[in-house]
């Protein structure tokens, strides 16, 4: 196999030996979801999470963001809390922890007899120094235009009013509802292939979010593909790591679609 990674292309790799290929500070973004406490069967690939976040952090550019969407198992009674090893082991490695963020499911089956349904991911994002770029999602204001606003309590405590503007819009708290399934995560059927695909919108909103059109995406562990796919469709590169060809194959054929789309519209 050639030595070199090209760019808008999905290869069937183990993601350290991709990232190895791949140049110092060459990546602006990662947009991924890691297996994690053998949630899935992956077909029982291995997973070296030590040397992943070390690769990653050689491989992103000064200012990059790698977004780590996971989760926690419960075992015997006692949730894993894996989601926080791993957090904290990217500290270890020298990226701030920029923010940490859910990713909430807004439909999940019933799961739990004794305490409430887990409806959400955490969404990590972590950064190579203080980030480089923040596009941030608005959201539009339910009221606007101007109103009497209370401000400051003084120590008399009586509250002052004074006129003052409501925006349209505001930025996006934290916490990002997702529908998933069929026509929630994706409308790709091919995708469903795949036991654990992240929202299309997921990794859509985190592309707008840390990049800008022309910077390089990567997914190491790209599964069905969805980052790469919402990468091309925003006029991002992309790169996709998977170490199943069946995946990759997923991958492929989503992108392929994506285009064939594209040009028909
Ligand atoms: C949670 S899934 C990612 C799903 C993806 N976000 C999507 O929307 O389809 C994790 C993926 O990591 C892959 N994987 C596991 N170990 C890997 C490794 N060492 N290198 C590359 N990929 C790996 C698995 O094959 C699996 O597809």
């Amino acid at each position: 196999m050639d030595n070199r990674i090209e760019m808008d292309r999905i290869y069937a790799i183990d993601c350290i030996d991709g990232m190895k290929k791949l140049p110092a500070e060459s990546v602006d973004l990662v947009v991924t979801s890691p297996p994690y406490d053998d949630i899935r069967d992956y077909r029982g690939y291995s997973f070296d999470f030590e040397s992943i976040a070390f690769e990653l952090f050689r491989v992103m550019k000064k200012g990059g963001i790698v977004v780590w969407v996971v989760g926690d198992r419960i075992r015997n009674g006692n949730k894993t809390l894996t989601s926080f090893n791993h957090a904290l082991h990217f500290q270890g490695v020298g990226f701030n922890v920029h923010d940490v963020m859910i990713y909430q499911k807004k439909n999940t089956p019933f799961m739990r007899s004794n305490a409430y349904t887990n409806a959400f991911e955490f969404m990590f994002v972590f950064s190579k120094g203080k980030p480089r770029i923040f596009n941030p999602l608005k959201t539009k204001t339910k009221r606007n235009g101007l109103e009497l606003l209370p401000f400051n309590k003084k120590s008399d405590g009586v509250n002052k009013k004074a006129l003052g503007e409501l925006k349209m819009e505001k930025t996006l708290t934290n916490i990002w509802p997702y529908a998933v399934g069929l026509g929630g995560s994706t409308t790709d059927r091919i995708a469903f292939k795949h036991p654990a695909i992240f929202p299309e919108k997921l990794a859509e909103d985190h592309i707008l979010s840390w990049s800008n059109p022309g910077d390089v995406v990567l997914d190491p562990m790209c599964g069905s593909g969805t980052t790469c796919k919402m990468a091309l469709i925003n006029n991002r590169r992309y790169i996709g790591f998977d170490v199943s060809t069946e995946y990759c194959e997923i991958a492929e054929e989503r992108l392929r679609q994506s285009l064939t789309d594209s040009v028909a519209s």
